[in-house]
C-alpha cells in the first residue's frame, strides 16, 4: 500500500531539464563504477522530461521484519517533536540520529524559547517517511518544518543507506555529480516552472553537493531536492529536479540502480521480491469498541492515566504491567506511529484500554488552517479505525495547544479535547524515580496523568505508580469512564 498522505504535503517547484543535459559526464570519485553510456541517449530524448513528481511515500510495513525501533524526542517550551527510525545496524543508526539530534541542537541554538511566556513557542517537527526499501538498499526522508517568529519554512533530507552491509551512502555515490550539477546549471529559463529566481552562483560549480533531498519516482526518474531559500528565493518553496529515467541512468553509479530500483519496485528488504509479491497484505481487524467495566466515580476516587506519542517499541511492555495490575489506560495515538506500529495499536484495542487521537505528526494546531487541521485529525481517526476498529472520540492536541479553531474542529470530527492536570515532565527528566515521585505527589481525584509510552524510563515508571495510587485508594479508569460523557469540541482537563 502507497501511502497519499505526504504527497499532498509536499508541494515541489518543478524544474524541466534542458536539451544540455545530455553533455558527457566526467568521472567523480564514487566508489562503485558507471555504467556504460547507452549510445541510443539524444538531446531529443533528454528533453522529454518529467514535471516535478515528489517521491513515492511507502508503506513503513514494508519493514516489519528488519528489527526497526522509531526513537521520538520532544520538547515543550520550545515546541521540538522529532521522530526517526533506527535499523539495529551501528553505522546506519549513528548516521539518521546524528541528523536528526544536529538538526535538533542547531534548531535549540538558533531558536531560544523567547523571554516573553505570551510569545509563540518555536517549533520543529520532523518525520520521518520510508523512500524506497529493498535487500540492498533503503530510503527514508526526512521532512521537517519549522517556526521561527513570523518565519516558518519546510526541510528535508534524504539518507540512502544498504542494510545488508550496514553501508551508508552519501548522495554522490548515487549519482555522478559533476553530470547531475551540469544539468542543474544547464536548464533553460524555459524549462523552470514556477521558478523565477533559480540562483546557483553560492552553490560554486558543484550545486548538487548541496541538494538535501535524492530520490527516485515510481517511474524511475532522479528527484533532486533544495531546501526552501536555498536555490530560489525564500516564496518559491521546495525546489526540485527531474531528470528523466531514460537521461539519468548513465548518470547512476551501481549503488544509484540500485536505489532506483528500490524505488521503482520496493519489497520486504528481508524477502524476496516474489515471496513479498505471494505474501498477503495485512487483513484489518476488527474489534468492538472496548467496554469498560462500569465504576461509579462518584463514589470512588477515579483517576486516568493517559499515555501520548505511541504506539512504540515500549508499548508492549507497558501492556504488560497495565495488565498486571488490572489498569485500563488511556493511548493518545500519533497516525504515523499507527502507521509504523499496527500491530502494538491493535494490541493496545484488544487488552481494552481507549485509544484517541493525538493527530498524524504532533504539528502546533494552533498554527495550521481548518483544512490541515481537519487532515491531521480525520487520517489519524481513519488509521486508527482502519488498524484497531475503534472509533476514537477523544483528542489530546500536541503541546496542549488549543484554540477555538482546533475545538471546532474536534467538534466536527466527533472529539472531546482531553489535557490533563498533572504532568510528570517524564520527557523531561527521562527518570524513572522522578516520573513515580511527580505522579504520586500531584494526582487528585479526577486527574488526568500525562506520561508517554515512547520512552523506556516512562514505561519503567508504570509499576511503581499504579501500585502506589492503588495503595491509596484510587480506581485507575479510561478518560471517557473519568468524564463520563465527555462532549465533542468540549475541553477537558480532569474529572470527577
Ligand atoms: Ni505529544
Amino acid at each position: 500500500m502507497r501511502r497519499a498522505w505526504l504527497r499532498a504535503a509536499i508541494v515541489p517547484v518543478a524544474l524541466l531539464l534542458s536539451a544540455c543535459a545530455t553533455q558527457s559526464p566526467v568521472s567523480s570519485p564514487t566508489p562503485e563504477p558507471l555504467s556504460p553510456t547507452p549510445s541510443v541517449t539524444t538531446a531529443s530524448e533528454t528533453a522529454l522530461t518529467g514535471n516535478g513528481d515528489v517521491p513515492e511515500v511507502l508503506d513503513p510495513d514494508l519493514l516489519e521484519h528488519l528489527p526497526v525501533t522509531v526513537h521520538s524526542q520532544s520538547g515543550y517550551q520550545q515546541h521540538i517533536f522529532a521522530t526517526w527510525p533506527e535499523f539495529g545496524k551501528p553505522k546506519i543508526d549513528a548516521a539518521i540520529r546524528g541528523y536528526y539530534l544536529s538538526t535538533i541542537k542547531q534548531f535549540e541554538q538558533d531558536y531560544p524559547q523567547p523571554a516573553d511566556p505570551e510569545a509563540p513557542s518555536p517549533e520543529l517537527n520532523l518525520d520521518w517517511h520510508l523512500l524506497a526499501a529493498s535487500p540492498s538498499m533503503i530510503g527514508i526522508v526526512a521532512d521537517g518544518y519549522q517556526f521561527a517568529g513570523a518565519d516558518a519554512s519546510d526541510l528535508w533530507h534524504s539518507m540512502w543507506f544498504d542494510p545488508s552491509t550496514d553501508t551508508v551512502y552519501q548522495p554522490a555515490d548515487l549519482v555522478n555529480s559533476y553530470a547531475v550539477s551540469t544539468a542543474l546549471v544547464g536548464l533553460e529559463p524555459s524549462r523552470r516552472t514556477m521558478v523565477t529566481t533559480l540562483d546557483l552562483s553560492p552553490l560554486g560549480s558543484n550545486p548538487y553537493g548541496a541538494a538535501t533531498l535524492v530520490a527516485f519516482t515510481g517511474n524511475g526518474d532522479l528527484i533532486v531536492g533544495f531546501d526552501e531559500c536555498q536555490v530560489a528565493a525564500c516564496v518559491e518553496d521546495r525546489v526540485t529536479m527531474t531528470i528523466p529515467a531514460t537521461t539519468v541512468a548513465p548518470m547512476l553509479t551501481a549503488a544509484g540502480k540500485r536505489a532506483q530500483a528500490a524505488e521503482m519496485d520496493p519489497v520486504d528488504p528481508t524477502t524476496t521480491a516474489s515471496a513479498s509479491a505471494s505474501s498477503p497484505s495485512p487483513v484489518p481487524v476488527v474489534t468492538p469498541q472496548p467496554t469498560a467495566k462500569k465504576v461509579n466515580c462518584k463514589k470512588l476516587k477515579c483517576v486516568a492515566i493517559t499515555f501520548d506519542d505511541g504506539p512504540g517499541p515500549y508499548t508492549k511492555t507497558l501492556l504488560s504491567y497495565l495488565k498486571a495490575g488490572n489498569v485500563p489506560a488511556t493511548f493518545f495515538m500519533l497516525g504515523q506511529q499507527v502507521d509504523t506500529y499496527p500491530h502494538t495499536a491493535l494490541a493496545v484495542a484488544k487488552a481494552g484500554h481507549e485509544i484517541g487521537v493525538h493527530t498524524w505528526s504532533h504539528r502546533d494546531l494552533t498554527r495550521l488552517s481548518p483544512i490541515q487541521i481537519d487532515k491531521e485529525i480525520t487520517s489519524t481517526v481513519d488509521i486508527i479505525r482502519n488498524e484497531t476498529g475503534v472509533t476514537p472520540t477523544l483528542l489530546r492536541p500536541p503541546y496542549g495547544a488549543v484554540n477555538s479553531t482546533v475545538r471546532k474542529e474536534a467538534r466536527k470530527a466527533g472529539l472531546a479535547v482531553v489535557l490533563w492536570n498533572v504532568d510528570t515532565l517524564d520527557w523531561k527528566t527521562r527518570s524513572t524515580p522522578k516520573t513515580v515521585k511527580a505522579a504520586l505527589r500531584d494526582t487528585r481525584r479526577g486527574s488526568i496523568i500525562l506520561l508517554h509510552d515512547i520512552h523506556k524510563t516512562s514505561v519503567a515508571a508504570v509499576p511503581d505508580i499504579i501500585a502506589g495510587l492503588q495503595a491509596k485508594g484510587y480506581t485507575f479508569v479510561t478518560v471517557t469512564d473519568l468524564l463520563g460523557n465527555p462532549q465533542p469540541g468540549v475541553m477537558y482537563r480532569y474529572g470527577r
